[in-house]
């Protein structure tokens, strides 16, 4: 007997795999997408015990299609943990609008249309529980990190909409706020097409490079976090928000909402500029 089922989307790789298989281990039916998966699943589960699907959150039919295979594996959906995301780095001006286009498609707009694939399912089961992945990005701007940090403000802004509209249905939303965490989204980081030795910003970019490779690899352990999220998810009430990061990233959270914007951006743009501590 299953404790209930997840979809997990996002789930090839990094945190999105490692909550696929904290899920598992604890004994959840788990129904994971990426665009990884094969075409279609296995008749018997994976060794872990996830079904994985093809998913292209950025694509309509495939997203039908994952909603379909995956509600023929189970009708219930009680838990939906939206991990996918893309992260493109470079300068706002040397951004383009396809590059923009790209990083809100998978980290927004595919996130808002599986929440509204699952809600209908979660309102007739009269519970359910919706996990969307934040970032410290989500509450702080990072230099050369425009595309990826609006799209996960937009996810913070949405998730607070989302809970108190869906409240009286039963069902619930948790905001997942990681810092840096190792492997993962290195392995396929994209750079915007407009940065390179003749952008204005060519030198501080590389800085933060550096800076950012730097705090990734020193980052925390995704199956760490994926343990604290289904304990979330386990709980009677979740809590709204589940910050997952070293002190020094928390801190920087602290500091901007209580330091002026330009003693705070001092502060950042140092760190960034200079690879020092936050
Ligand atoms: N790692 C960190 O330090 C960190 C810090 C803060 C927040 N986060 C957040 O945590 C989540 C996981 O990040 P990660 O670092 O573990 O990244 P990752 O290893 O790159 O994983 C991203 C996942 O998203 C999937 N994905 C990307 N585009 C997709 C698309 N169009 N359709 C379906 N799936 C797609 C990828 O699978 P395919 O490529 O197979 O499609 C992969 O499974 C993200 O929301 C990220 O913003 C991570």
């Amino acid at each position: 007997m299953k404790k209930g089922t997840v979809w997990v989307i996002g789930a090839s790789s990094g945190l999105g795999l490692a909550t696929a298989q904290a899920f598992a281990r604890d004994g959840w039916l788990v129904v994971s997408g990426a665009r990884s998966f094969g075409e279609s699943a296995a008749d018997d589960p994976a060794e872990d015990g996830i079904r994985t699907f093809r998913l292209d959150v950025t694509d309509v039919q495939s997203r039908e299609a994952f909603a379909q295979s995956a509600l023929v594996v189970s009708p219930r959906v009680d838990a939906l943990v939206y991990c996918a995301a893309v992260l493109v780095l470079g300068a706002c001006e040397t951004t383009s609008y396809a590059e923009y286009e790209r990083v809100m498609q998978t980290n927004f707009l595919g996130m808002t249309s599986l929440v509204s694939t699952v809600l209908p399912v979660m309102r007739r089961q009269g519970k359910g529980k919706i996990v969307l992945f934040s970032s410290i990005n989500g509450l702080l701007g990072i230099p050369f990190q425009s595309a990826y940090t609006a799209s996960k403000h937009a996810v913070e802004g949405y998730a607070e909409c989302l809970a108190m509209e869906v409240k009286p249905f039963g069902v619930q939303v948790c905001l997942v706020e990681p810092g840096d965490h190792r492997g993962g989204s290195q392995r396929t980081r994209l750079h915007a097409q407009g940065e390179g030795s003749a952008s204005p910003y060519e030198a501080a970019y590389q800085t933060a490079c550096g800076a950012i490779h730097r705090d990734e690899s020193n980052g925390l352990l995704p199956e760490t976090l994926g343990r604290k999220l289904v304990r979330n998810v386990n709980r009677k009430r979740m809590r709204f928000r589940l910050v997952v990061a070293k002190p020094d990233q928390r801190l920087a959270v602290v500091l901007h909402d209580v330091l002026s914007p330009a003693l705070n951006f001092k502060i950042l743009r140092d760190y960034y500029g200079k690879g020092g501590r936050a």
